[in-house]
């Protein structure tokens, strides 16, 4: 009886602590409108996603815990999903914004996507997550801020730059979903874009005239957080400033152990906060380069980003040639090994008080292994199909989660493959069953010919090896079981492994995905449905009272009157947390 007390006791507690902290949590409101917007980044003219007629996107600016309540208008012709990768939507899979937990926005009406920042800091950027539409814009930066009571691992920069980088087609989305759908690869980006804009005319032949460059604009002696996303659609980039180091402090929502880079790495999806000192003697402008990588550069010159770095005492121009990409054609260990330099600084506090190194998952029995193996495309019924374990994914008609609540049959099957099997490739709505509070070791296995990143939602990840050839359980003999970076998308080298393990304490139904968008589109995800066994709504929220529907279930869905008058969400969400307690109150008298 005493336990049963204690129990229900700190049951109580935790109820207590939940009202009153997200009571207490400020409430931040966004409205984001997608259109489209000509823009002629490489001198082209072409249609771009704008968001608030900005392209890249708004800042999505928060701290620690902060309810986000972000409406999200869908001015375009097409269907429309805003995913925020990175923010783990704790318990809150309907927030997500993929196909296989959300009905799309239809075009001309919006949707309010609420979500809190939980116990998260750091960088991270939203995009539209359907039918390539990245790849004519739709995304902008998010930046969660640390509370005033947790100290960051460094002395407070005197600025902060954003730096959204990225390869770019002068096609658009439709353009390249068009070239997909008729079996063909995409083929050389036509440039790299920083903000939106196009090169520097670092090189007469190169460059053509009248484009629009990005300018970073800082003092001298200064020291600026600079926040790197590569946007782009496939290729990796080698970031760099020319004559100034980059110190690595951040990546993905979490410190690193701080160390200077010349150049990093970053592949599509990733984020990364680097402090970097004005140190030079402003004698010129310094280029800011984001080059192609793994590829040939002779014939992917032009596949090269260029900004200026513009000291306010600047005595001109920066000439010259760009400072060198690393120079490793015959070296690949060099850029692995890089990746594996970036660890997460143990005693460094993230977005709790508590050091990010007091989960020592090192010492965790991992309770599934799963090996995902990625294949070049492959043709399965006439059709160009990218696969993960044999299977293209299909997306359910109606969202999992929704599909198992109103009793929706054969959306889906929980059946994809522990590894690669020996059969021939197929479509199919399968999805892992994981097992909520496991412990879960995934090998990303590339057989592709190609350099990847994958990301799975709601979690972070570590990091914990990664090496070419085929993982084998001696492989575990060389993982990092003390300091793996943790993080939310990483990079698999062609012909190599990456292994990761996450600890299962969202429920609800995530995506594991390609970020490399002509891969995912053809199909190369899957999702991990995880479901707490005692779930009694607790654990996993509800679906939201704006849910839309689709599929077997779009007979629910009401029109949208765009008339309608704003509604109060925070009185709602307070009115919620009233309730549970008064349940557990209730529960407590009962007993
Ligand atoms: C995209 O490009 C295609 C072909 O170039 C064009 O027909 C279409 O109108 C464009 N779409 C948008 C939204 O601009
Ligand atoms: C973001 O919010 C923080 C904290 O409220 C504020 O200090 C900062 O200036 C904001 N940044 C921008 C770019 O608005
Ligand atoms: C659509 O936006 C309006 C205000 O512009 C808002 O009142 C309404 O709640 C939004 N609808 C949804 C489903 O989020
Ligand atoms: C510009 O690029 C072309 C083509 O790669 C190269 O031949 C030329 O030397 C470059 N010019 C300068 C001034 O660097
Ligand atoms: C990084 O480089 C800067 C000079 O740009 C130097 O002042 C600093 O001490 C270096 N930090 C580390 C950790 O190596
Ligand atoms: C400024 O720095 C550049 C490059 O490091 C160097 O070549 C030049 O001599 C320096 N000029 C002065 C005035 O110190
Ligand atoms: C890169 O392409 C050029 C031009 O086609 C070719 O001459 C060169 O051999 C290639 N380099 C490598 C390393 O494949
Ligand atoms: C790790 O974080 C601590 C703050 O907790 C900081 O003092 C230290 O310099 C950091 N170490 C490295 C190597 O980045
Ligand atoms: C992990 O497994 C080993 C051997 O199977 C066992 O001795 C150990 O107690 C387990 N550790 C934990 C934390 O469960
Ligand atoms: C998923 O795994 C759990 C055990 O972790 C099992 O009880 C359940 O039947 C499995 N579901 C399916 C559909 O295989
Ligand atoms: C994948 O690559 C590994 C090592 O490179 C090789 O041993 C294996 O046979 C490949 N598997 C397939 C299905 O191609």
């Amino acid at each position: 009886m005493a336990l049963l007390r204690l129990s229900l006791f700190r049951l109580l507690h935790i109820a207590l602590l939940a009202s009153a902290c997200s009571a207490a949590d400020p409430y931040v409101f966004y409205d984001l409108k997608l259109s489209y917007q000509t823009a002629s980044p490489l001198g082209v003219p072409q249609q771009v996603i704008a968001v608030n007629g900005k392209f890249p996107g708004p800042l999505v600016n928060a701290t620690t815990n902060y309810n986000m309540v972000i409406n999200v208008h869908n001015q375009l012709d097409e269907e429309l999903l805003i995913t925020w990768p990175g923010i783990e939507m704790r318990h809150n899979s309907w927030q997500d914004g993929v196909l296989g937990t959300n009905c799309p926005i239809p075009q001309t009406w919006n949707w309010t996507y609420q979500f809190q920042m939980k116990d998260q800091i750091g960088s991270y950027f939203y995009y539209p997550s359907l039918n390539l539409q990245r790849a004519s814009g739709g995304f902008g930066p998010i930046i969660i801020n640390n509370r005033d009571i947790i100290p960051i691992p460094f002395a407070q920069p005197d600025g902060d730059i954003i730096l959204m980088i990225g390869d770019w087609y002068t096609r658009n989305h439709t353009a390249l979903r068009a070239a997909l759908d008729a079996g063909k690869d995409l083929g050389m980006p036509d440039g790299v874009l920083i903000n939106g804009k196009g090169p520097f005319k670092y090189n007469n032949t190169l460059v053509p005239d009248g484009i629009a460059y990005e300018t970073v604009p800082v003092d001298p002696g200064k020291t600026y957080r600079i926040r790197v996303h590569n946007v782009g659609t496939s290729t990796s980039l080698n970031f760099r400033i020319q004559n100034h180091n980059l110190l690595l402090v951040e990546a993905e929502g979490h410190y690193t152990v701080q160390q200077n880079y010349t150049s990093l790495d970053i592949h599509v999806g990733q984020s990364y906060s680097f402090l970097v000192t004005m140190d030079q003697n402003a004698s010129t402008d310094y280029y800011i380069v984001a080059s192609a990588r793994f590829v040939n550069e002779s014939l992917w010159q032009r596949v090269t980003g260029v900004a200026i770095l513009h000291y306010t005492n600047s005595k001109g121009p920066a000439t010259g040639p760009l400072p060198s990409p690393p120079d490793d054609t015959y070296d690949k260990s060099m850029s692995m090994n890089q990746a594996k330099s970036i660890r997460q600084n143990v005693t460094a506090s993230g977005a709790r008080p508590n050091p990010q190194g007091s989960f020592h998952y090192g010492s965790i029995n991992v309770t599934d292994v799963y090996v995902l193996e990625s294949i070049p495309p492959v043709t399965i019924n006439g059709k160009l199909k990218a696969t993960l374990n044999g299977i293209s994914f299909l997306n359910p008609g109606t969202p999992i989660r929704l599909a198992d609540r109103d009793t929706v049959k054969g959306d889906y099957k929980v059946d994809f493959p522990n590894q690669p099997l020996d059969r021939p490739p197929k479509i199919d709505t399968s999805l892992l069953n994981a097992t909520y509070k496991g412990y879960i070791e995934i090998i990303l296995q590339n057989n592709d010919t190609v350099m990847q990143s994958f990301h799975v939602d709601g979690y972070s990840f570590f990091v914990v090896g990664m090496d070419y050839g085929e993982w084998t359980e001696n492989s575990r003999g060389q993982y990092n079981r003390w300091d793996a970076i943790f993080r939310s998308t990483t990079q698999v080298f062609p012909g190599a492994w990456t292994a990761i393990q996450i600890s299962l304490d969202n429920p609800g139904v995530w995506n594991i995905r390609a970020e490399n968008l002509d891969r995912w589109y053809l199909g190369q995800e899957t999702y991990m449905k995880i479901v707490n066994p005692e779930e009694n709504g607790n654990t996993e929220m509800a679906a939201p009272d704006n849910v839309l529907y689709c599929g077997a279930l779009q007979y629910k869905q009401k029109p949208q009157k765009h008339s309608s008058s704003t509604s109060n969400i925070p009185g709602k969400l307070r009115l919620l947390f009233t309730f549970m307690l008064a349940l557990y109150v209730a529960i407590f008298y009962l007993s």
